[in-house]
């Protein structure tokens, strides 16, 4: 369909045009079109990237005294889409022109098979999340093995639809029989069964508890774990995880808790009953520091322990990571230190288990593993003034080394500045929706090499459910509408005047 004609001066990246008369409703942004190259007469394809509409009758200096009633306003306007240059269809997908476009060729709509063509996945690897926004006759699919193993980010304000989209792509995931482990702050997907898949929920209460191996926490994490220890409290407590990694092969709290026991006992005199562990480390330990030291971190032990998390032996992965089978982490009730320790801890343990499988052959765990992680940037923070945060470090070292041992890891976030830079800039695919912060667009435009200006330019457009996709997933970026989940969306808004007026009828 011939939709206008190319007007004034064209470059190889780009052109304008004039809309034929009567075709104005099919010109839109974000519409595909296609025009003819001189010399070869390759058909290029393009997209409607902006619509300047100016009338000659109303020129900006009528801004002063507008009096607009009496004039046709029709009359005299035209608009002037802009049209970014995507390429020719060549053997190996889209290539650019070399030639240029003439000005007054023709400019037609894009029919639907080449832009289908243009964006198509081997079915059998691509998880379909939507349709173009501007045409619901075109699916959008992405490649999953390029979405997994080259990490993606999920970005977008509060409430535009990160939550969503994931659990879009989850059930992709899980039609492709994927092993998916999400860590979920606010608890929002455990509603989430697919028809043959598994879910498996883990809390940090009641009777599914995620289970943390103590012996795999260094004394770092553990510092980390227990809020306000004065400088001798943290050094009882390096001190004692470094006695028990010499002395046992697996140890829990209620080792620690003794250890501290026998140490609290030497420095009162009493004689000690070290059965596993050397009493002159005891002893020497015991000089170093006061009682109140000893039974105030035994206190704090204490409380830690009764969580019941921190164990001899976690949770195993092979629970956690399978096949077919989505594992739903629910942090709705654990602190910001409990999330950051369990977060690091099993990540830190799938990327090992994986790494030995992949590089060294050890182990049986032999799948995949795709590791959502929302609210990301208070996990993979950029910076952090306080304290050191224990999840950066191993997402950090997943979003660099994951690729080679098949760990993929998505980050969603709504405050994409505050994300470290390095983790963001390694998810090669972005799913970005409503974005305003200029901070963040910025920050976005700066770190992720496939997201450009005209690309940061849309974000505050979008609508509810609408994302951009750029990067290594997809062929081209494209402007999707995100599709219906099919599976139970949790975390809804609640309806507050609703149940206002519920509370106190009329
Ligand atoms: N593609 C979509 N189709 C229909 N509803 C959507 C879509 N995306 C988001 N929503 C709805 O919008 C609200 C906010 O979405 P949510 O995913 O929770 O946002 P976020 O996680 O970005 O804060 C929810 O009620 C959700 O059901
Ligand atoms: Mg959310």
């Amino acid at each position: 369909m011939e939709i206008g004609q190319v007007i004034g001066s064209t470059t190889l990246r780009g052109f304008r045009f004039v809309i034929k008369n009567g075709m104005e409703k099919n010109v839109k942004r974000d519409e595909f079109v296609v025009v003819n190259e001189s010399v070869t007469g390759n058909k290029i394809l393009g997209i409607i990237k902006d619509i300047i509409i100016s009338n000659e009758l109303l020129p900006d200096e009528f801004g002063r005294d507008l009096r607009l009633g009496d004039i046709l306003l029709n009359e005299g306007e035209y608009p002037v889409p802009t049209v970014k240059v995507l390429g020719y269809e060549g053997s190996n997908g889209l290539e650019m022109p070399r030639y240029g476009i003439k000005p007054g060729s023709s400019v037609y709509l894009a029919d639907d098979d080449i832009v289908k063509r243009i964006l198509r996945q081997e079915e059998k690897k691509a998880a379909c999340v939507g349709t173009l926004s501007t045409r619901e006759s075109v699916p959008v699919y992405i490649s999953v093995n390029d979405l997994i193993s080259r990490h993606c980010a999920i970005l977008a304000m509060t409430g535009s639809g990160k939550s969503y989209t994931v659990g879009v792509v989850i059930e992709e995931l899980l039609k492709k029989k994927g092993a998916v482990v999400v860590f979920d702050p606010h608890g929002e997907y455990k509603g989430i069964s697919m028809g043959n898949a598994k879910t498996k929920v883990y809390g940090v209460k009641g009777d599914s508890k995620i289970k943390i191996e103590t012996s795999s926490l260094r004394s770092i994490d553990f510092i980390n774990l227990v809020p306000d220890l004065t400088e001798a409290q943290r050094d009882l407590i390096d001190a004692v995880i470094t006695l028990a990694r010499k002395f046992y092969d697996r140890y829990d709290l209620n080792i620690i808790k003794d250890v501290m026991g026998l140490i609290y006992d030497a420095k009162e005199g009493r004689d000690i009953l070290a059965e596993n562990i050397s009493e002159g480390d005891i002893k020497e330990l015991s000089k170093r520091v006061g009682l109140t030291t000893i039974g105030s971190t035994i206190r704090k032990i204490e409380r830690l322990n009764r969580l019941a998390i921190f164990e001899l032996k976690g949770t195993p992965i092979e629970d956690i990571v399978a096949g077919n089978q989505l594992t739903v982490i629910d942090l709705s009730d654990a602190d910001e230190r409990l999330s950051e320790t369990i977060i690091a801890a099993i990540t830190r343990r799938i990327f090992e288990a994986r790494k030995a499988y992949v590089k060294d052959g050890e182990g049986r765990f032999d799948v995949p593993a795709f590791l959502i992680v929302e609210e990301a940037h208070n996990f993979a923070p950029r910076t952090s003034e306080d304290r050191k945060i224990l999840s950066r470090s191993i997402l950090k070292k997943i979003a660099r080394e994951g690729r080679k041992f098949g760990v993929g890891l998505c980050i969603v976030s709504q405050r994409p500045s505050r994300l470290d830079a390095d983790v963001l800039s390694q998810c090669n695919t972005q799913i970005i929706l409503k974005i305003v912060n200029p901070a963040d667009q910025e920050y976005i435009r700066q770190s992720v090499e496939s997201v450009t200006e005209d690309i940061v330019r849309d974000l505050p457009s979008l609508s509810r459910g609408e994302a951009i996709i750029a990067g290594a997933a997809t062929k081209l970026p494209v402007t999707v509408k995100i599709r219906e989940r099919v599976t139970a969306v949790g975390g809804e808004d609640i309806d507050v005047v609703e149940q206002w007026s519920r509370k106190c009828p009329d």
